[in-house]
């Protein structure tokens, strides 16, 4: 864990640590492939990383981007969906190419999601693996969307959301009733194989869950706790989501 005296310190940070893994992997002639999250905390470091690439010339012309997760129903234009998120909070302000984009879809038809998933478990696999995994944390202790009893090998699923967690998304869609009961997302096992992962905490709301995460037991219940067992996973906090620790 490294505890930060701020929020923007600590994307700062990131994105330093973000843009030296692209140049390096330029310099190198590689492409790099990034796992890139949504909501509220991983906000501040796109608006670092955009401003890299706006006034230090970081290009993203040789990223692949992984998200980890989608709202199950929602289409690409609703102003919710994660598809919509990413456009409007990186993607529509750097150079990183459209064909590197890569998202679960919300709109494939039942019959089609495994398959839909499977292909994006290939995709990841076809480009290399993840380089590095940016996560978020939700108040069931969540990565991506596998809630509790999401089995640490668990790859690219449908998932069906935890009331917790549609409660936490009320607001955004203007009511509990207008919250997706489902998504899709890769899974514990696609994120541990990312090669260094990251998981960014702001706040005291987030305290509970991150001491939970951390020195908690390793199981499904907390499904940020599976990340105590890979090599090189770190938790980026603030001193107010540290509190707990
Ligand atoms: C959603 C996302 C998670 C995210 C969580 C926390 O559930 N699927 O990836 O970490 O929200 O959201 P926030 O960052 O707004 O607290």
């Amino acid at each position: 864990v490294e505890v930060f005296p701020s929020k923007a310190e600590a994307t700062r940070k990131l994105a330093a640590e973000t843009a030296e893994l692209i140049r390096s992997n330029d310099a190198a002639g590689k492409k790099t492939v990034l796992g890139l999250a949504t909501g509220s905390t991983p906000i501040a470091f796109y608006q670092e990383l955009i401003r890299l690439h706006k006034e230090e010339g970081l290009s993203f012309a040789n990223v692949i981007s992984f998200n980890l997760d989608e709202y199950a129903g929602l289409p690409k234009e609703h102003k919710e969906s994660y598809w919509y998120f990413m456009h409007q909070n990186l993607f529509d302000h750097i150079d990183i190419k459209p064909e590197n984009i890569n998202l679960p879809s919300g709109t494939v038809a039942e019959a089609d999601i495994p398959a839909h998933c499977a292909e994006y478990e290939q995709k990841i696999k076809d480009a290399g693996g993840i380089d590095l995994q940016i996560l978020g944390i939700g108040r069931t202790g969540h990565i991506g969307f596998n809630e509790p009893g999401s089995p640490k090998n668990s790859l690219t699923r449908a998932i069906e959301l935890d009331p917790i967690t549609r409660e936490d998304a009320a607001p955004a869609f203007d009511g509990l009733e207008n919250v997706p009961t489902a998504a899709i997302t890769m899974g514990c096992g696609t994120i541990l194989a990312a090669r260094r992962i990251v998981l960014m905490a702001w706040g005291k709301n987030k305290a509970p869950i991150v001491n939970e995460a951390v020195t908690g037991p390793v199981n499904d219940i907390v499904s940020a706790s599976y990340l105590q067992e890979h090599d090189n996973a770190v938790f980026y906090i603030d001193e107010e989501a540290s509190t707990e620790l």
